[in-house]
């Protein structure tokens, strides 16, 4: 099937894992978890689980213990692709959840936190969400973008990212193979005004950064050095902001 490995190692969702909570901002429900005060924020755009995956509220969590005030909008609806919905297969759920399609959301979203005195905005997508980031890098609605094993992403879709960039990918990975992965780089080295990064991570497969298991040590820390690259590349990207600002 193709995409296939989208919907690979199921999480079981729980609408109360993780430290924050779940508010309604812009429009959209999202977990938030860090300081509300925190200037700079971080949208992470989930896979086809949505923002209910104990994992990627644990990565939330994370983020946020660095300093940023972290969102997990549910730009799925609370309507996550579900396996054991046999009457709806992958290609009926994404004719209703078209990738990249809720981007605009993401706009009140971002005004919101403007208001609320953030002074910049990073967005990093899972998969499924990979799309809706390079949306907002298109549109420049963020200044600083993150893509981890990114599925539906053309080159075309790269080449028209107007905001620093990081790209990270795996080995095995037929969505966004290796192959793919270079040629995103070869695009991206013909506009060098825009900071970017590609990374293939070796021996790792499609879904590694948010979907492992994290009792499996190798597993777990392949995806965390995946977290601690975005991590970093919001430091950078972000805090070149703040200089400007302050
Ligand atoms: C859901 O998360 C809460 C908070 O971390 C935890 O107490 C609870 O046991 C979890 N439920 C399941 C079914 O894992
Ligand atoms: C399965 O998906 C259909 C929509 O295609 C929906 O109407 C139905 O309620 C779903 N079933 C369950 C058990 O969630
Ligand atoms: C690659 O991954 C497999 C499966 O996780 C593991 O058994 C193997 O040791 C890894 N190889 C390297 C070179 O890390």
């Amino acid at each position: 099937m193709v995409g296939g490995e989208c919907y690979s190692n199921a999480p079981i969702l729980n609408a109360s894992s993780g430290f924050g909570h779940v508010i309604n901002i812009g429009g959209v429900n999202s977990y938030v978890t860090g300081s509300p005060l925190a200037i700079f924020a971080i949208l992470l755009v989930s896979d086809v689980y949505g923002f209910k995956a104990p994992l990627l509220r644990k990565i939330a969590d994370k983020v946020a213990a660095t300093g940023y005030y972290v969102l997990v909008p549910d730009f799925l609806h609370d309507d996550p692709y579900d396996p054991k919905n046999l009457t709806r297969p992958t290609a009926v759920w994404l004719k209703d959840h078209e990738p990249g399609k809720d981007f605009e959301e993401a706009k009140p979203i971002i005004e919101a936190l403007k208001r609320k005195g953030v002074s910049a905005v990073g967005v990093a997508g899972f998969c499924w969400g990979a799309k809706i980031v390079t949306n907002l890098g298109k549109a420049k609605l963020v200044q600083a973008s993150v893509l981890l094993h990114p599925s539906y992403i053309t080159v075309d879709d790269i080449r028209g990212v107007n905001v620093p960039i990081a790209i990270l990918g795996a080995q095995h990975d037929s969505l966004s193979p290796p192959t793919l992965l270079k040629q995103f780089k070869q695009v991206l080295k013909a506009k060098p005004e825009i900071d970017s990064y590609v990374k293939v991570f070796p021996n790792v497969s499609h879904g590694w950064a948010l979907r492992y298991d994290p009792k499996n040590p190798k597993a777990a820390k392949a995806a965390g050095k995946a977290h601690k690259i975005m991590i970093k590349w919001f430091h950078k990207h972000l805090k070149k902001v703040r200089n400007l600002v302050f």
